[in-house]
């Protein structure tokens, strides 16, 4: 891609935007952070950020339409042979206590580090089902049939690190010490029954740093403008609403590593950097917009008779219009160590909650897969999907529905 005409650096345009963030981040708002979604959001105090507390129990799993958390961790794991439908019963049992307790800031049971359980800071852990849990406990016919490997893509060079899995934990929390020790008790109590297969750690801003802004990725853009935004009619896309206890309330969840190259993506101007994506780095707004959530406009003309949006950036190829097509995105940012002679390992931990990962999640992976502009700076290296199951009552235990 040649670089044409960089439109006038807006350098004052991103003073006077970090200004005006500042300039909010000192008035009230900035002492405050969002601790739901939408109408009706609890605002707490970051001096509460310890405090606050997500519930574990209800009828969907917490996690998902949670407004993510600063830090997350993904812990994926493979069955012991062994681990059959009553011993599946015995391990959900004891993780759903230790997710109970330590999400109301309570030590787990027998926790050797009681001290370190007593600060949950919106602490979730969200259990995810791969396609092997239902074949070990022999319930096959209950598996949501979009819950299997995903086709070969022919941008993937997926590594078996970061791929699969028969059960995850996805555990997320505004602060990195609660993740790192709700992370060990569930690690200790599965050894019995499941091997780590992969972890993947992600963070985004801080808690409180930038309340209410959408989350920036490792190429400095706003990801996540187009998410659906909570309640009717976009929750059907992310909820079975009906069925056999086991699905009703539950969601699918897609993983994807995709590795960023930020050196190659440095020697991009600016203006083919918001080309490939079809939005402004500043604003977010799209390329015929001036505001984050303007609609974009596919049709415009530039004067050099081409689509303002090119036709195969992110935003043009992932663009979807229907809602009930909607995924949910909740991506995390990875940062891992750099090679010796400075080589960043970097990059987005994709995750995507949808009601069916074949109606949903693929007609966009196959669009983007075909052609996008980013795919010149992106590769997926790993991959797995999970049933998400419905969530429990005070007292049950996720994938009782499923198990019991
Ligand atoms: C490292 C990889 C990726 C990066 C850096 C990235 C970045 C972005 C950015 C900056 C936007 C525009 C702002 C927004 O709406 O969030 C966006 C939109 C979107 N992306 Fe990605 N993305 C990546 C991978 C993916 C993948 C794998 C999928 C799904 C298969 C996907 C699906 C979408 C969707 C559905 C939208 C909203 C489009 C719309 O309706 O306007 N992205 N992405």
């Amino acid at each position: 891609m040649t670089t044409t005409s960089d439109r006038p650096v807006s350098r004052r345009g991103l003073l006077t935007g970090s200004a005006l963030a500042t300039g909010g981040a000192l008035t009230g708002a900035a002492t405050l952070r969002l601790t739901a979604d939408g109408p009706g959001a609890v605002q707490v105090p970051v001096a509460q950020v310890g405090g606050a507390v997500e519930p574990f129990h209800g009828a969907r799993q917490a996690g998902v339409a949670t407004e993510p958390q600063a830090h997350a961790t993904f812990v994926a794991f493979t069955l012991k042979p062994g681990t059959d439908r009553a011993a599946l019963g015995r391990l959900l049992r004891l993780l759903s206590d230790d997710a109970a307790r330590l999400t109301r800031g309570r030590p787990a049971l027998a926790d050797t580090e009681p001290e370190l359980g007593l600060l949950p800071a919106r602490l979730t852990v969200t259990f995810g089902f791969g396609p092997g849990l239902y074949a070990a406990a022999g319930l096959g016919d209950r598996r949501p049939p979009s819950v299997a490997e995903l086709p070969a893509f022919r941008i993937d060079r997926l590594q078996p690190r970061w791929s699969g899995g028969d059960l995850l934990l996805q555990i997320c929390a505004d602060d990195p010490l609660t993740v790192a020790h709700a992370q060990r008790v569930v690690i200790k109590d599965s050894r019995p029954f499941a091997a780590v297969r992969w972890v993947q750690q992600g963070f985004r801003r801080t808690a409180g740093a930038e309340p209410g802004r959408t989350q920036r990725n490792l190429f400095g853009q706003l990801d996540g403008t187009a998410n659906p935004t909570p309640g009717a009619p976009t929750d059907a896309a992310v909820w079975v609403p009906d069925g056999p206890a086991w699905l009703r309330d539950s969601t699918t969840m897609v993983v994807r590593r995709i590795s960023m190259n930020l050196e190659t993506w440095d020697l991009l101007g600016r203006t083919d950097r918001e080309l490939a994506v079809g939005r402004r780095l500043d604003t977010g707004a799209p390329l015929t917009g001036t505001a984050e959530h303007d609609e974009p406009d596919f049709a415009a003309i530039g004067p050099d008779g081409l689509t303002v949006i090119p036709d195969f950036s992110h935003l043009t190829r992932a663009h979807v219009t229907d809602d009930r097509q909607k995924i949910l995105r909740r991506p995390y940012n990875y940062d891992g160590t750099p090679t010796a002679d400075g080589h960043a390992d970097s990059g987005l931990i994709f995750t995507s909650y949808q009601a069916d990962v074949t109606r949903q999640f693929l007609p966009i992976q196959r669009r983007l897969a075909e052609r996008d502009l980013l795919n010149e700076w992106t590769t997926p290296i790993g991959s797995a999907v999970f049933a998400i199951p419905p969530g429990c009552p005070d007292g049950g235990w996720i994938g009782q529905q499923l198990l019991g």
